[in-house]
């Protein structure tokens, strides 16, 4: 039986919220009811474009649109508010990642949500990639055993003018950060959802050949997890042209698998689509090996038919839909995003205290 529709207003009429309107409009759960921005005129503009109703103010998007999830796509150091402000409407919140750009903001969201009684969620739509979720179910199946060594490389590229595009990126002030902040935040989420608790990260920051900006555009760091594995981040928007972005995973019983997530630079919503499928490009689980193949071709063969670029924002939208609808928790919850942040905080505060920084971390 088919569910009943859920009225969703998106707060943010940028380049993700292109991607997001994409996404609801082609959903069968989902009614776009309407659209806000800090911008009326940009919010008209795009409401008309994708036939929903536009609002500069969120207070009356919630009063008059009604919608019962938010879907939030503006700059990472303002997705707190119209958070919290949804939330306490008693509107379920889909937060795009990072899910916020500081651990304060993070808790005073995860906190509003639960007292409004609201599910709060956020964007990391390459878990819904099928090469990830062939991996998490391999690691879950026990096939590599413990996983006890996770690596994370990201070698790609951002011009000056991606930095010009909109005034907030490149500052610590309305950004929060850079490569760690921004571009980082799927695969740190991949690391710790395949890996498990962490225990303890040291790390460093550089801006390597971005002078035009004031943060990070290469992170390297090292991890103790829980369980006793350690793992490894590389992450940088320094190389030109970008050449690949990598999640590898090696269990106690030597077996290993991987996903290249993303060829080339990473895609830039709005600016440019996906090129190349993500795939597997390790799996050595015995008696499995022969699968890379068949993985593989599957996979190509599937990026023929759909647009990636959209196409897991909908399915992750669809599951969080799907999540209200039956009353339980979404895959990626508020708590789940709060742990990339503390990650990226955790390698900041590393850099400037020169030690390794146990977890967890207060706000
Ligand atoms: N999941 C992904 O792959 C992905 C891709 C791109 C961006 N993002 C995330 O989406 C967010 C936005 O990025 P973007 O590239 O779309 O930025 P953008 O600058 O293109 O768009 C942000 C929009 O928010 C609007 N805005 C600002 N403050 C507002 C407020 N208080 N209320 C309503 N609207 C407001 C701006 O006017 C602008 O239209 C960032 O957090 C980014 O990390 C995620």
């Amino acid at each position: 039986m088919l569910m009943a529709k859920v009225r969703v207003g998106l707060v943010g009429c940028g380049k993700v919220g292109q991607i997001h309107a994409t996404a609801l409009r082609s959903l069968p759960e989902a009614d776009f009811v309407a659209a806000c921005d800090a911008s009326l005129e940009r919010a008209q503009a795009f409401a008309e474009r994708y036939g929903t109703r536009g609002f500069g103010d969120l207070a009356a998007m919630l009063r008059e649109a009604r919608p019962e999830v938010v879907l939030i796509g503006t700059p990472h150091p303002l997705h707190a508010a119209p958070a919290i402000q949804a939330a306490a409407a008693g509107v379920h919140v889909l937060v795009e990642k990072p899910l916020a750009a500081n651990l304060k903001d993070c808790d005073a969201m995860v906190a509003a949500a639960q007292r409004a009684g609201v599910q709060l969620g956020v964007i990391s739509q390459r878990r819904f990639y099928e090469p990830v979720q062939r991996m998490k179910a391999a690691i879950d199946a026990g096939k590599i055993g413990r996983p006890l060594l996770g690596t994370f490389t990201m070698y790609s590229w951002r011009d000056p003018a991606y930095y010009q595009s909109d005034p907030w990126r490149g500052k610590w002030a309305t950004e929060g950060g850079g490569v760690l902040v921004n571009q980082s935040p799927h695969q740190l989420d991949l690391l710790q959802w395949f890996m498990g608790p962490i225990a303890e990260i040291s790390g460093y920051w550089a801006n390597l050949n971005h002078p035009a900006i004031e943060v990070d555009d290469t992170a390297v760091a090292i991890l103790r997890f829980q369980s006793g594995g350690l793992g490894a981040i590389v992450t940088s928007v320094s190389q030109k042209p970008g050449i690949h972005t990598k999640v590898h995973i090696h269990g106690a019983n030597g077996a290993s698998v991987g996903v290249e997530t993303d060829r080339g630079a990473t895609f830039i919503a709005g600016m440019s689509g996906i090129a190349e499928p993500p795939l597997n490009d390790v799996w050595t689980i015995p008696g499995e090996e022969h699968l890379l193949a068949e993985f593989q071709a599957q996979d190509r063969a599937r990026f023929q038919q759909i647009d990636a670029t959209t196409h897991y924002h909908a399915l992750q939208i669809q599951e969080f839909l799907q999540a209200i609808r039956a009353g339980r928790r979404p895959l990626v919850t508020g708590a789940e995003g709060r742990i990339v942040v503390e990650m990226f905080t955790a390698i900041y505060r590393s850099n400037r205290e020169c030690r390794p920084i146990a977890l967890p971390l207060e706000s």
